[in-house]
């Protein structure tokens, strides 16, 4: 029988602590004062466990269910709601009233009863893409979420015209065609080498979908996409369908194994895909941005020199604490016709990078990611990485020059995102939720950040009656865009 207290570890205790609330909650206090022309929702994905782990002694946050939350912005006033991601998994669990899934991402762990059962929790990325909002997470289809109620419509499959039986968190969005770019890797299924290229249309409906074969089954965490071209960036941390069947970890990075950049023009076919060879050994989670630069593309990578999470490196044998993995923004220029790639270095270490959406595949001149940086107080445990980030970045790769805004000791800050303005010359703002210890808790607050000036601090913070549990990824939703799906929809 499963337990029926989550277990003292630190992926349960603290910010990490398990919150498990489905609220809403009408007019948030704010202080200071939310410009009238942020107007819409900002939807979080939040890995929230609903049951202690099957398995007794411990899981990855990773495992936890996806819980979509929403601050609702109008006429400086704030509501916030949160519901699960009523999954297959999550409504099998919900009637056992215990976990019945086993070890992440190995099936062969699960309660017989749930044998072929979705696996996915759903709880990576919130993506909205043609008046539709999707909840994903890497391992399956996304479930289509109704983004004014919050209720779940379902897995969704375009109608059963997708093949792949997976979906990443880490669309891409053309700000000028408005096609959703997207990928799904073991797309055929556990282990398998099979890549899934998908496009979606501006109206919503699958326009293709082509699969290829990847050097090996990666963890495929990101792609990118510039005017020209689809990157498929492969790295080394490599599952195995014989070490799952035996019971054991979905991921080892294996640090001998080369890394790969798959090239393609984004509306050619996979038969043009020409792969390129990487340095060995490193990883990388996200992708700031790409772009077309004469001949060559640039990519800017958070990049570190092994697998970022611990939980991996626990499991590939790799003996190293967070402190000494080594970590950086870096530019990797990539030339398909030569088939190389030439690295330099352009920022800190950090991670969750984020662009405006009119960026996204273009020239760029500055983004915005967040990093632990030890200066500013002892490591937080939260998310996979088990340290939360205290520091906000505002960056222009093309020159270094960079600007920081410090949380302190005892704050974390969750990824923003980028919310423009319509004024000449005004970069726009930055929404995040900033986690504050407080006596043996934590007390959360949205904290609203001129995009062009984060060192300033926040202009408005609202906070939160309830505590919240740290977010993977974010989406900003204008409210023309909002109230023109809900008047479609009705
Ligand atoms: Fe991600």
């Amino acid at each position: 029988m499963a337990a029926r207290a989550f277990p003292p570890s630190l992926h349960y205790q603290g910010l990490n602590a398990p919150v498990r609330m489905e609220v809403d909650i009408r007019d948030l206090g704010v202080e200071g004062e939310i410009p009238a022309e942020i107007a819409g929702a900002f939807f979080r994905a939040v890995p929230d466990p609903a049951h202690p782990p099957m398995l007794g002694e411990d899981d990855n946050v990773l495992s936890g269910d996806g819980m979509v939350a929403r601050f609702l912005i109008q006429d400086g006033s704030v509501d916030y709601s949160s519901r699960y991601v009523k999954t297959a998994r999550f409504e099998a669990e919900r009637k056992a009233r215990r976990s019945l899934f086993g070890k992440y991402r190995n099936p062969f762990t699960d309660d017989e009863s749930v044998a072929g059962v979705d696996r996915t929790v759903a709880n990576t990325t919130p993506i909205w893409h043609a008046g539709r909002l999707y909840m994903t997470k890497e391992d399956g289809r996304a479930y289509a979420i109704d983004p004014i109620t919050l209720d779940t419509i379902g897995r969704w499959d375009w109608n059963g015209a997708l093949k792949s039986e997976t979906m990443t968190a880490h669309a891409r969005i053309d700000p000028e065609t408005n096609e959703m770019f997207a990928f799904g890797y073991e797309a055929g299924g556990l282990a398998s080498k099979d890549i899934s290229y998908f496009i979606i249309g501006a109206d919503g409906e699958l326009k293709s979908e082509q699969w290829f074969e990847a050097p090996y089954c990666a963890m495929v965490h990101d792609f990118a996409i510039t005017e020209k071209y689809a990157l498929f960036p492969l790295f080394p941390t490599i599952a195995d369908l014989d070490r799952l069947k035996a019971g054991g970890a979905h991921w080892v990075h294996q640090q001998d194994q080369p890394s790969w950049i798959g090239v393609m023009p984004r509306y050619g076919s996979v038969d043009e895909m020409v792969w390129i060879e990487g340095p060995a050994g490193v990883h990388a989670y996200h992708f700031m941005n790409a772009f077309d630069d004469g001949g060559v593309i640039q990519l800017d990578v958070c990049l570190s020199d092994t697998n970022a999470f611990p939980f991996i490196r626990s499991a590939s044998g790799i003996d190293r604490h967070q402190s000494q993995v080594k970590s950086s923004l870096s530019r990797w220029t990539i030339d398909p016709a030569a088939r190389t790639i030439t690295e330099r270095e352009v920022g800190p270490p950090g991670d969750l990078p984020m662009i405006q959406k009119k960026d996204q595949g273009r020239t760029y001149s500055h983004g915005w990611y967040i990093t632990y940086d030890p200066r500013q107080g002892p490591p937080i445990p939260a998310g996979p990485v088990e340290t939360a980030c205290n520091t906000l970045f505002r960056i222009e790769p093309g020159n270094g020059r960079i600007e920081a805004l410090g949380m302190g000791p005892t704050r974390a800050i969750n990824e923003p995102v980028h919310v423009a303005s319509s004024q000449p010359g005004h970069g726009g703002w930055l929404l995040a939720v900033v986690d504050e210890a407080v006596g043996d808790g934590f007390k959360s607050a949205l904290w609203v950040i001129e995009a062009d000036e984060v060192a300033k601090g926040p202009i408005a913070t609202v906070p939160l009656p309830v505590p919240l549990r740290p977010q993977v990824h974010g989406w900003w939703v204008p409210a023309a865009e909002l109230e023109a799906a809900a008047a479609a929809a009705a």
